[in-house]
């Protein structure tokens, strides 16, 4: 196959989780969830540009916080994708890619999952591998347990570790809003401080084993069951997280919640005037970064492909 230079932009939706349940302990260390997640309109941008005349990846990073070496999920999911497609040795093939950075990091927004994601549908794209989305989500599970989801997206119950991915319909419309306190939360140290605080496991309610039977929810079906396990994990470490979710509820919210393990929590708006206006408010404080975004994202897709700008290798 002769390959083309070309690039190519995508986006990469955060996701917040609407439901977060986890059961548990697996043999292998993890814990198995139940969770309804969902992309919101808050993107990471990554352009991907595919060079034929080098080899290795270039990557650059807006933010400076994060590396841009072989730690990064990016960079992680370059070289698990070349070498599945058999392209890790011996051929001229080389990317440069950019990431602008939006989603906060270390937030339970899974930010760096959907990098992730994104740079291995952008290229099974740029080198036509012709995978399908399960295909890229057995790739990216190895990356991180959120990964799987946002092939899948914007609504799906995840289940297992994150590879039990179905997607479901979410229909209606809301606004969120997302604080972040200003401090990261580690997830591994979540997961720890979860299972030596919590007395036994809650098992899974009839209605949330409902839930998952559908293939379409409202958001009026869901509200009511928004939960996530990690707030009373955290509640004696974070007092802030109980503080904004309460800020959020004051400011007008329906739902308000902790997302992933953190530490971002998240206010449902009817409507964008409301939302915009909490985030004013409960955005406010010292250290906080807060946006106001719609309840629904896209799916990864590309949004341009540049390579008629580009010169043909
Ligand atoms: O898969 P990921 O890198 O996001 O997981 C980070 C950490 O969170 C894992 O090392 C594990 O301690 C914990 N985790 C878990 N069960 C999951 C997902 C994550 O225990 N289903």
């Amino acid at each position: 196959m002769r390959l083309t230079e070309r690039e190519i932009r995508i986006g990469a939706p955060a996701k917040v989780n609407l439901v977060l349940r986890v059961l548990d302990r697996r043999p292998d260390g993890y814990h198995n969830l139940w969770s309804l997640m969902q992309t919101v309109g808050l993107e990471d941008d990554l352009r991907l540009r595919l060079r034929t005349d080098s080899v290795g990846l270039r990557l650059h990073c807006d933010d400076p916080a994060l590396p841009t070496d072989g730690r990064n999920l990016v960079s992680r999911a370059v070289a698990l994708v070349l070498e599945r497609a058999g392209l890790s040795a011996g051929r001229k093939v080389g990317f440069e890619i950019h990431i602008a950075k939006r989603i906060p990091v270390s937030a339970g927004l899974g930010g760096g999952s959907s990098d992730a994601a994104a740079t291995i549908a952008g290229l099974n794209h740029l080198l036509e591998l012709g995978w399908s989305a399960g295909e890229m989500a057995r790739v990216g599970q190895g990356l991180g347990s959120d990964v799987p989801f946002f092939f899948f997206g914007p609504s799906a119950v995840v289940r297992g570790r994150g590879d039990e991915v179905a997607p479901m319909t979410l229909t209606g419309k809301r606004w969120v809003v997302l604080v972040h306190p200003g401090f990261p939360i580690d997830t591994r140290w979540a997961y720890e401080r979860l299972s030596t605080t919590r007395k036994g496991i809650v098992p899974l309610s009839k209605a949330l084993s409902g839930i998952a039977e559908k293939t379409a929810l409202s958001w009026e079906d869901v509200i009511p069951f928004m939960e996530n396990d990690f707030e009373v994990a955290l509640a004696p470490t974070h007092r802030m997280l109980r503080d904004i979710k309460a800020e959020l509820i004051s400011a007008g919210a329906e739902a308000a919640l902790l997302s992933g393990s953190g530490a971002t929590v998240f206010g449902v708006f009817r409507d964008e005037a409301s939302a915009v206006r909490a985030q004013g408010s409960v955005g406010q404080a010292r250290g906080r970064r807060a946006f106001a975004v719609r309840g629904e994202g896209d799916t990864l897709s590309c949004r341009a492909d540049m390579s008629q700008s580009l010169r043909v290798g």
